[in-house]
């Protein structure tokens, strides 16, 4: 490959961290998905929240029913259930039966709809106990709550008050630490040692990749730009570009695309989460590029998650082309609108 290619050919990529809601707006947002992607791992956190295995049953089957309904065909939704302080070990075992692909810990508070989420990790220690006996991933919110925690320290917080003691005592846990934001959490899963092959990864988003904080506050404040965990310095920003890059099996692509109508954004208390999916290939493929490193996307965005999951590789292949692909002010969102990530901007690649 040439340093500065115009077109990459790669497996297609899935993407390990994504919400799509629930209801009418369901399909707006899963068709961009669907374009790009062959796999999603969908996140639980509707409200109600996804907390047993007969809800995510049907939850499947109104993702099946939009898919149905949009005309796609071969797009596969792998689930997932939210973990609570009441999860019990029977729970796992009867998930990890029907191949639900993992359980989300949101700590209590952390996030857009987390009220239902783990108020204290001890409560879960049947839970976990299933998951490592029977290889279920644990898929991690890596943020404390408490707030004499400033909200720029919550991540780094997290791995020395929670993670570490948890791997510490599951240590045949499958652990993803999910869309990190910081230097400390991209050293942390690089260095640290495990008791096996596949047993600690971590996901990041695009916007990690492409922005530090000062996009929240650029000439104003900027609420399309505000997801959770917070965008944090440059110095972090490079790190996460450096670990993406780094063709690690541990690192892979998750977008954590995150809807809210644009009237939930731009408001006086505005929702946290961006919208990447509409080209959500085209802002990794700008990312991997600004270091030159387009040739270590492949592995990244279509080897290194399904490898962790144990699941196969997808075998179709994608092209991606460096053509600026405009992206819309607004979207369609059910009966609103959505604001995407780059709205009224171009992103430098896009599908072919
Ligand atoms: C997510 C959402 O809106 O569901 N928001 C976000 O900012 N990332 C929840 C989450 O993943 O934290
Ligand atoms: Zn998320």
């Amino acid at each position: 490959m040439s340093n500065s290619p115009t077109q990459i050919q790669l497996i297609q990529p899935d993407d390990w961290h994504l919400h799509i809601r629930d209801g009418e707006i369901m399909k707006d947002v899963l068709a961009d998905t669907a374009r790009q992607f062959a796999r999603a791992i969908i996140m639980p956190n509707l409200k109600p929240p996804v907390t047993t295995v007969d809800l995510a049953n049907a939850y499947r089957g109104r993702i099946e029913a939009s898919l149905q309904s949009l005309g796609v065909t071969g797009f596969t939704p792998l689930m997932t259930l939210y973990l609570t302080d009441n999860t019990s070990a029977a729970e796992v075992r009867k998930a990890k039966a029907v191949g639900v692909a993992g359980f989300k810990l949101y700590p209590a508070g952390a996030t857009t709809n987390s009220d239902a989420g783990v108020s204290d990790i001890k409560h879960c220690y049947a839970a976990l106990e299933a998951m490592q006996e029977v290889g279920m991933p644990l898929l991690v919110h890596g943020e404390v709550t408490s707030a004499d925690i400033d909200i720029f320290d919550r991540e780094a917080v997290f791995i020395d008050q929670v993670l570490e003691p948890l791997r510490k005592d599951f240590p045949g846990l499958k652990i993803v630490f999910e869309h990190i934001t910081t230097k400390q959490a991209a050293h942390y899963v690089r260095d640290a040692q495990t008791s096996g092959k596949n047993i600690l990864a971590a996901t990041i988003t695009p916007q990690h990749l492409l922005m530090n904080r000062n996009a929240i506050f650029a000439g104003g404040i900027r609420p399309h730009n505000y997801c959770l965990p917070v965008l944090k310095r440059e110095e972090h920003r490079i790190a996460l570009l450096e670990a993406a890059t780094s063709a690690s099996p541990r690192f892979f692509l998750g977008t954590d695309s995150a809807p809210h109508a644009k009237g939930a954004k731009e408001a006086a208390c505005g929702c946290a989460g961006c919208y990447s999916a509409f080209n959500a290939l085209g802002l990794y493929a700008e990312a991997f590029e600004s270091v030159g490193k387009l040739d270590k996307l492949e592995g990244f965005a279509s080897f290194y998650g399904p490898d962790f999951y144990a699941l196969p590789r997808n075998t179709k292949k994608i092209t991606l082309v460096k053509q600026a692909q405009s992206i819309p002010a607004e979207l369609p969102l059910g009966d609103a609108t959505i604001v995407p990530l780059r709205a009224g901007e171009t992103v430098a690649w896009s599908l072919a």
